[in-house]
């Protein structure tokens, strides 16, 4: 990966969390954009495939990525849905670039056979793996496994850096053992991070039966296995801070004590190029298209929740609440 991109990712993070810190205007450094809702698949968690799949054009595209630029943003996320379902990705990919950005993905790999010489431009992957066959596939459907494994190891013999997303359904310590045997074979990263509930983006509300002693016992067993320098991507005070959750059947609550990252440090981008704090905040507050407004002005800081459990949400979130030991472990993962 280039140093030099590294140093300006570092750089625009810098005046973020001194933004942030005091209180100063929005000015995030990275960006997730959804770039189609479409997927080819079901995942039992994820709604995306419910919603709209209206997409936009290649030229508003554009024009959402020369805002960001202006705006400071060094890094953007391609995610969905499904990216590679969009015939036009490269096309995507070749105007993320052209703006100089850090570009990573989020994708099931499912076309990844399709697309593997032309992903040259991607500077970091993120998959979806939730475990062995059988739990994977109870999660994600049958579909979804064949192939990503040797899809995993195309991008490694590539040399390009890779983490396995892991939504924790079943908090079950043999199917994380299974996982981090694989990824030490592999040479990858797992990130492990709790099924998050009750938001636009995800399928389902909390179960009725909530095991707090289980989940605990799996995160405190993750805690030790990352100490002991097990290959997990997730930093320890993000699995601490899950340890230390009161009620596992909500991902995220309003606290006035504490501010948010999300919006004054990171955004979201739906498909309809309408930016929000994060994922999460999407269909919990108006959010502000960036086909016409500028979000470093009209962002008013305010967001729905200040406190939460959800996916790289609150990787993103650490790093603005414990900088030192976020910014250690993001260093490692790269
Ligand atoms: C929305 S997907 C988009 C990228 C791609 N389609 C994939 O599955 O990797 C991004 C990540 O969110 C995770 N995810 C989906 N629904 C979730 C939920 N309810 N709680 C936590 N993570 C979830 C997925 O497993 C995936 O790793
Ligand atoms: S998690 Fe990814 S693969 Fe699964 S339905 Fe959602 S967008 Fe599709």
């Amino acid at each position: 990966m280039e140093l030099f991109k590294i140093a300006q990712i570092a750089s625009a993070y810098g005046q973020s969390l001194v933004s942030f810190g005091i209180d100063g205007a929005p000015r995030p450094f990275s960006a997730s954009f959804a770039v189609s809702n479409r997927c080819n698949i079901h995942c039992s968690y994820c709604n995306f495939p419910n919603m709209d799949p209206t997409e936009l054009s290649l030229a508003d595209i554009k024009t959402i990525f020369v805002r960001l630029k202006k705006m400071g943003v060094k890094r953007v996320n391609l995610m969905g849905g499904e990216p590679l379902l969009r015939r036009d990705f490269l096309e995507i990919v070749d105007l993320a670039k052209e703006q100089d950005f850090f570009i990573s993905m989020n994708t099931n790999l499912l076309l990844y056979e399709k697309y593997k010489d032309k992903l040259d431009h991607i500077d970091y992957f993120f998959t979806s793996l939730d475990g062995n066959a059988e739990s994977h596939i109870a999660n994600r459907g049958k579909q979804s496994y064949d192939k990503i494994l040797s899809a995993i190891r195309d991008i490694v013999n590539r040399k390009k850096k890779l983490i396995a997303i892991c939504v924790v359904t079943d908090p079950d310590i043999a199917i994380a053992e299974y996982l981090l045997d694989l990824a030490d074979k592999e040479k990858i990263l797992i990130h492990f991070q709790p099924e998050c509930y009750d938001t636009e983006i995800v399928q389902r509300s909390a179960p009725n039966k909530i095991e707090s002693h289980r989940i605990r016992g799996f995160w405190n067993y993750l805690a030790n296995r990352k100490r002991r320098g097990a290959p997990i991507s997730t930093s320890l005070e993000y699995i601490k801070y899950i340890i230390e959750w009161n009620d596992y059947s909500i991902s995220s609550y309003y606290d006035k004590q504490e501010k948010c990252g999300a919006g004054r440090g990171y955004i979201f981008i739906d498909a309809a190029g309408v930016a929000f704090p994060c994922g999460y905040t999407k269909g919990k507050m108006e959010g502000i298209s960036l086909l016409t407004r500028d979000w470093n002005t009209q962002f008013d800081k305010l967001t729905p929740c200040t406190k939460c459990i959800v996916g790289p949400m609150l990787e993103f979130n650490l790093l603005f609440k414990k900088p030192i030991s976020s910014v250690m472990n993001a260093l490692a993962n790269i």
